[in-house]
């Protein structure tokens, strides 16, 4: 007996109405004053909204590269406290948040499991977020449940004490800042040859249960003329809603377990690895597949310019000796998260413009 209790399940008037809503009617209980206040889905970024982050995020970065910079950066926000609410495992989107939030002076909490909490005596996830919303200024949360980070900010915002919720990967729906950061990274990947607009992006893996995939293709009705491919075991399609998404947006998509024959077509890979946690019977299935593997012998076979991605971590899918060449961008795409994470931070506290400032 470890003396947990099972958590509390609350009833919350209202809510069950609000989760069925199409999205485009839910945004808006997100913003205030015509700003976005909780990240929560993918669908709230539009183009002038992503441009605008992708610049301020190359200020920051550019910022940081001096002490004086970072002491700048570090004045912006160091009357601010946030809280890091990680109960589903996590490295790199939990240490990119963690330190967009030293960049910019915040102090931070964390909770890394339910083990330490008041959860182990029973208290519900909304009221320990509601807790939480008593000591800080913003929370930044990782969940397996699907709708937790919208449940979460849907109960705050009606309370007194709302504060910001940022979803860090909420169960196999949406991870809408690694959606930040991918096009934050394509965008730099192609800032030579036009930028993201008219590229053909290859998807590969798990990409039914891959929240990753599923909130980098929503961004696409910002960009012009993409293409998509879908490259994944059967068992692994994306879902419909996703492609009855592309479709109502006029983006094109195809679908095929054929690796190879995508590779030299597209301009950028996006690898991913086999969600093997969120299965229903793990024993039935694989634990790798190597048709859906990005080898060093592919790499003549991709465009010059092909960008080749991975949100990591990785388990077989792309081999060690790709690392070294310079179309790898996974290694700098999740060092691009903190850079366009200390972005969203700024941008939720409205000191973006301090930042921008510095560049007048
Ligand atoms: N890409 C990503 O979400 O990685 P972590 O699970 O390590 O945070």
């Amino acid at each position: 007996m470890d003396g947990s209790v099972e958590q509390t399940r609350q009833t919350y008037q209202g809510w069950d109405e609000f989760y069925n809503k199409n999205v485009d009617e839910k945004l808006a209980f997100f913003e205030v004053n015509g700003r976005l206040f909780d990240i929560i889905f993918a669908q709230q970024f539009d183009r002038p909204f992503m441009d605008y982050l992708c610049k301020i995020a190359d200020m920051i970065r550019l910022l940081a590269q001096t002490k004086m910079g970072q002491e700048k950066l570090r004045h912006l926000l160091p009357h601010k406290r946030a809280m890091l609410y990680f109960v589903q495992p996590s490295t790199r989107t939990f240490l990119s948040f963690q330190n967009a939030c030293y960049i910019l002076g915040l102090s931070v909490s964390e909770s890394r499991g339910t083990s330490t909490s008041s959860e182990v005596k029973g208290e519900s996830s909304e009221d320990t977020i509601r807790t939480f919303a008593s000591y800080v200024d913003l929370i930044i949360c990782r969940h397996s449940e699907a709708g937790f980070a919208e449940k979460t900010a849907w109960v705050l915002n009606q309370t007194e004490r709302p504060v910001p919720i940022l979803n860090g990967g909420s169960g196999p729906d949406q991870h809408p800042t690694q959606a930040l950061l991918d096009i934050y990274t394509l965008e730099r990947s192609f800032q030579d040859i036009g930028g993201l607009d008219g590229k053909k992006i290859a998807m590969v893996g798990d990409l039914k249960r891959g929240r990753t995939v599923r909130s980098l293709s929503y961004l696409m009705k910002n960009y012009n003329d993409m293409t998509l491919y879908f490259v994944s075991p059967d068992i692994f399609r994306m879902k419909d809603d996703i492609k009855d998404f592309l479709k109502k947006h006029n983006i094109a998509y195809y679908e095929t377990e054929d690796f190879e024959s995508v590779m030299p077509l597209v301009d950028a890979i996006y690898m991913t690895r086999i969600q093997k946690e969120y299965s229903d019977d793990p024993s039935s299935e694989a634990d790798t597949y190597p048709g859906f593997h990005f080898k060093k012998k592919h790499l003549s076979i991709i465009q010059p310019h092909c960008t080749i991605m991975h949100p990591l971590p990785r388990r077989y899918e792309i081999e060690v000796e790709v690392d070294k060449d310079p179309r790898a961008a996974y290694w700098r795409q999740e060092r691009n998260g903190m850079w366009i994470r200390a972005a969203l931070i700024a941008y939720v506290f409205g000191v973006e413009q301090e930042v921008s400032k510095e560049f007048l």
